[in-house]
């Protein structure tokens, strides 16, 4: 996390500092977070305040200018507005912390546009092997430029290959629409429900339809190259092939549709696993198995393991389900049969990245806060920093998983706990949000002097 402070900024730096630390002497650490509003569950909603970060944000906000390749013929106006929710998402220290929900699937969502925009001119669905190269750079250069972390590749696992059409066969516009029914996919994805998608799959479906049609195309040139040829592993080729097919819708939906269905599609996927790791357990096992001894102990033990899991990321609330349930199934095969969740009082919200992250020097309330289910991009503001929407309706005590509850699908899960948002959009009446805030300037300036 020390990596990519530039020189320059440490200058400007140590001046904001010292409005920090004025700012800090002022309000006193602990103090920032009787500002926060009570978050239990009976509390009326009310809005959450800002923590004040100190002005002017303008030494991190200049957008440089940055210094393209010229090589790359992606046209960026395009996707302009995409481009800079990216760079927010996807904002410096905080980027890791959102990988998973929103900077990885936004920016993923940002090149499929982007190519996907371009092939309106180009009528080719991917780049060439070094048009890639020179445009991922490029694409980089201007998200940084604009406040984005500079490790984007790394945490977001984009190589220029991921531009490419890889070992999908088809990549040009009109042997894509020749080859696949090209209304019907449109139909299904063109306005695709966020909720019911989850459920119901239809464009997902229709997407991987489509891209088996595609990929079957391997098999002919193959066969076209006599036999003996070694046939290329189906299952990469489709893969390769789903993201022709997001590149073609790209091109079929203006960029602010496109983003929906490609976000929703993701948003999916994203709440079905649990992106946290878990450490050992022997601890746990060692207090709570078989008949808990000591209560106290065995809480204090989970506690303690609970503890590691808040250090990792910003979650969804479904994750956070995914999460627990996960954890359980890893307690039962340690031997610890009784239900643990609810001896030690453990919430759901016990899995969201909580406290006072000293890491990050990001000031989150004591109780945490878990993402909605389909989370809205981070906003920036001038004044707050980044701040992006919690769902505070999840203190839901963690379920202990009954043995048909493991085996049953999110969309089933959904209907075991009602406060869980499968609603959340057609609902959202029913559930109390809030904005939450990120000091911006405190963690940039902090981790900037400390590293
Ligand atoms: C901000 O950008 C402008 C031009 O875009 C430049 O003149 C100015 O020096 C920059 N300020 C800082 C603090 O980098
Ligand atoms: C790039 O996109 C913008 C907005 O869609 C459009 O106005 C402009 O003509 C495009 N530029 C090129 C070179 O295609
Ligand atoms: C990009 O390609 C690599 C393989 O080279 C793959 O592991 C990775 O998941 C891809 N990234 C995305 C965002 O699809
Ligand atoms: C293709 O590769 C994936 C992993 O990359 C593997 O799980 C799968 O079994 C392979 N399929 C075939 C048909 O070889
Ligand atoms: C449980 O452990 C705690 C702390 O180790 C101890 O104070 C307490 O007496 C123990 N309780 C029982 C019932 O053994
Ligand atoms: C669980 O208990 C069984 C029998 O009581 C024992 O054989 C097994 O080794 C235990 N597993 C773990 C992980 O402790
Ligand atoms: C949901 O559960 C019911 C029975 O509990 C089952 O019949 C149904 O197929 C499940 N639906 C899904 C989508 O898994």
């Amino acid at each position: 996390m020390d990596e990519g402070v530039p020189l320059s900024r440490l200058t400007s730096t140590v001046v904001l500092l010292l409005l920090l630390l004025l700012l800090l002497s002022f309000e006193g650490c602990n103090s920032l977070e009787p500002l926060l509003p009570d978050l239990s569950p009976n509390a009326a909603p009310q809005p959450f305040l800002p923590i004040l970060a100190p002005s002017p944000l303008t030494p991190f906000t200049n957008s440089t200018i940055p210094r393209l390749s010229g090589e790359c013929a992606l046209n960026f106006t395009a996707a302009e507005s995409m481009m800079s929710v990216t760079s927010i998402d996807c904002w410096g220290f905080f980027a890791p912390l959102l990988a998973n929900v929103m900077c990885c699937p936004q920016l993923e969502a940002t090149l499929t546009i982007l190519i996907g925009q371009a092939s309106k001119a180009s009528n080719m669905l991917a780049l060439s092997g070094s048009a890639s190269k020179y445009c991922l750079s490029d694409i980089e250069q201007i998200l940084i430029g604009q406040g984005a972390a500079e490790n984007l590749r790394r945490i977001c696992s984009i190589h220029p290959s991921n531009l490419t059409k890889r070992s999908c066969p088809v990549s040009d516009v009109e042997e894509f629409e020749k080859s696949v029914e090209s209304e019907k996919l449109l139909a299904a994805c063109r306005n695709i429900d966020p909720v019911k998608e989850c459920c119901e799959q239809v464009c997902h479906n229709a997407i991987s339809e489509a891209a088996e049609k595609i990929a079957a195309k391997t098999s002919q040139v193959l066969t076209l190259n006599g036999p003996g040829t070694l046939p290329m592993n189906s299952s990469t080729v489709v893969h390769d092939c789903k993201n022709i097919v997001l590149r073609w819708l790209a091109s079929k939906l203006d960029p602010s549709r496109a983003k929906e269905v490609l976000r929703g599609l993701t948003n999916c996927k994203v709440n079905k696993v649990c992106p946290l790791v878990f450490p050992d357990m022997k601890h746990v096992a060692k207090e709570c198995s078989n008949t808990v001894r000591n209560q106290t102990e065995c809480c204090q033990a989970m506690e303690s393991y609970v503890s590691h899991l808040q250090k990792q990321s910003l979650i969804t609330n479904l994750q956070a389900l995914d999460c627990s349930t996960m954890l359980a199934m890893k307690l039962l095969k340690s031997n610890i049969t009784s239900d643990i969740y609810s001896l030690c009082h453990i919430t759901l919200k016990d899995f969201s990245l909580q406290g006072l992250i000293t890491q990050f020097m990001i000031t989150i309330e004591e109780s945490g806060c878990l993402l909605p289910s389909l989370p809205s991009d981070a906003t920036f503001d001038q004044s707050s920093g980044i701040s992006f929407i919690c769902d505070l309706n999840d203190n839901i005590a963690a379920p202990w998983p009954t043995s048909s509850q493991l085996s049953a699908s999110s969309c089933n899960k959904t209907i075991k706990i009602p406060a869980l948002p499968a609603a959340a959009s057609a609902q959202s009446g029913l559930y109390h949000r809030g904005v939450f805030f990120l000091v911006l300037l405190l963690t940039s300036t902090v981790t900037a002097v400390l590293s």
